[in-house]
């Protein structure tokens, strides 16, 4: 490793991995995966080669949300293991050079949480200014006209008190009330918790939800909704969402995390770029490192669409703010389902060799697809509510062997384990050198070794003829990323000079290969080349 490869900060070199830990592996026979199952993986997870593990919530739940309802922030939920369990992951984990974040879920609680159980129990209890409480609107109904991600009104009556709590969420998850001194206090003293016991970070769940507007105005009709997209869309979720003082908040978390070297912050927003990129802050008032960038779920798959919006993305960052990408993560369909095998190759070649931190969602290393659950079988809320919400099919055990239940359990998994487990494991792909798991390892030992490909810089070289082309640069070394999003070969013509060679093919089959101008690309074929020194 070069000097250079020693710049930045852990969470710009290093890629992150998405654990779901109910799905990854279960060690007691229970069928729900836990802290000891991914322990035992920690050797898989480093032979991989990412920086650090993002673990979805294992806190005390009732897990309505499969653990995105906290009743304690402090204690793991015994379906997960304990405490002890989680100290020994991290320092398991760290004696292997692996990060851990830890999920952060401030936006609300469990209504089994003590903080709601208070607050509920009368309109003069100390804790009653914690939650978001309204006497009904001037109709008798809901104080506002906002919507939960249920598509109906996000407002809950309390018959005992004769108000109305807010749930952005499920009525099961009532919001904390930002505003009030005391909980931004407590959220502290959580944080602080786990910076304290050594965790290196946290990702931020629904970081742009967290205050709503002070006047609880009613949020306008939303102008592109159509028949067919989710219910809640029918409105513009202006004076829920995105209020300009939540910056405040996140700046606070900052200057907190700033008091612990090398811890991450990550906000997770689903929110147009240009509104995306003020998490981050400025240099007076520091906010997430990384606020997610989404923008490829939707993205349409195409040289011209992604070279547009990787370029427009890049333009949009001030040179303080750090990119990520991330493909995959427990709430979206998976990219093996969005584009299909041959794409989902093409997609990780893009995620690991762009500027950026990439974050790869478990599983998305094997090519794993949704799995159909069937109606009867559906575990998550969303989805046992409303139809068409439901995220089992992306939230499926981690297939590691042709072993009966893909070797996740000896009990019932939770959700079902698909029949192509018996090939698309992590057992068998490990023994295949082609397979998109060795296309994983060898992008990220790359990232590793050359800096160019990490801190380096970007420079967009367009798109043509269905390639999408960049280069990546730091001092004397140069690589080429040259991506057919086509189903056709083509010749792509190479913005460099001289001989180049293929340092990487997404097929993994052409490596060493010398090429000069009309560089032959196959369909859905990615390479990374290099200059040869004359
Ligand atoms: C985030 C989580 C999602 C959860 C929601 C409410 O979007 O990723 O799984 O349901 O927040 O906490």
């Amino acid at each position: 490793m070069t000097d250079s490869a020693q710049d930045g900060e852990w969470w710009q070199r290093e890629a992150i991995y998405e654990v779901y830990p109910r799905s990854f592996l279960d060690t007691d026979g229970d069928g729900v995966g836990d802290l000891t199952g991914i322990r035992r993986k920690l050797d898989y997870l480093q032979w991989l080669g990412v920086g650090a593990i993002w673990l979805t919530p294992v806190f005390r739940s009732p897990m309505r949300d499969f653990g995105y309802d906290i009743a304690d922030y402090r204690e793991v939920d015994p379906a997960f293991g304990s405490l002890d369990d989680l100290d020994q992951l991290l320092a398991e984990a760290h004696a292997r050079d692996i990060k851990v974040i830890l999920d952060f879920v401030p936006n609300h609680t469990s209504d089994q949480h003590p903080w709601f159980r208070a607050s509920r129990s009368s309109r003069n209890n100390a804790k009653r200014d914690w939650y978001i409480w309204r006497p009904p609107g001037s109709d008798g109904g809901p104080p506002s006209n906002w919507l939960s991600i249920l598509g109906t009104s996000a407002w809950q009556l309390d018959p005992a008190t004769g108000e109305y709590y807010y749930h952005a969420f499920l009525p099961e998850q009532p919001d904390l009330n930002w505003r009030n001194p005391e909980v931004r206090a407590a959220m502290l003293d959580v944080m602080r918790f786990w910076l304290d016991r050594g965790f290196d970070g946290f990702r931020v769940d629904v970081i742009w939800h967290l205050i709503k507007d002070e006047q609880f105005r009613d949020n306008p009709v939303n102008p592109a909704y159509i028949e067919g997209m989710a219910a809640d869309q029918r409105l513009s979720p202006v004076f829920s969402t995105d209020r300009p003082e939540v910056h405040d908040v996140v700046v606070e978390w900052r200057t907190l995390i700033d008091g612990y070297p090398g811890a991450v912050l990550i906000g997770e927003a689903y929110l147009p770029v240009e509104r995306l990129v003020a998490y981050y802050g400025d240099e007076t008032r520091r906010e997430v490192h990384l606020p997610f960038n989404f923008q490829m779920f939707w993205a349409e798959w195409s040289a011209p669409a992604i070279a547009q919006l990787v370029e427009s993305y890049e333009g949009t960052l001030n040179h303080a703010a750090w990119p990520n990408w991330v493909l995959g993560n427990h709430d979206q369909p998976r990219i093996g389902s969005r584009l299909g095998s041959e794409r989902a190759r093409l997609a990780a070649f893009l995620l690991l060799t762009l500027r950026g931190t990439p974050t790869i969602y478990y599983g998305d290393e094997l090519g794993m697809t949704d799995v159909p659950v069937p109606p009867e079988q559906v575990q998550d809320t969303f989805g046992q509510r409303v139809l068409g919400l439901g995220r089992d099919p992306a939230r499926t055990p981690m297939q590691w062997s042709a072993e009966p239940n893909a070797g996740f359990t000896t009990g019932t998994p939770w959700l079902p384990v698909p029949p192509d487990a018996a090939t698309r494991n992590a057992a068998a792909l490990t023994e295949d050198a082609r397979s998109i798991l060795w296309l994983h390892k060898r992008l990220l030992s790359l990232r590793r070794d050359e800096p160019a490909l990490s801190m380096g810089s970007f420079v967009s070289m367009g798109a043509q003829d269905g390639v999408f082309s960049f280069l990546r640069q730091d001092g004397e070394s140069t690589f080429l990323v040259m991506l057919n999003f086509d189903s056709t070969s083509t010749s792509a013509v190479a913005p460099l000079e001289g001989e180049l060679e293929i340092a990487l093919s997404s097929h993994l089959d052409r490596e060493g290969e010398r090429c000069r101008q009309g560089i032959p690309i196959g369909p859905f074929e990615a390479l990374l080349l290099r200059p040869l020194r004359r």
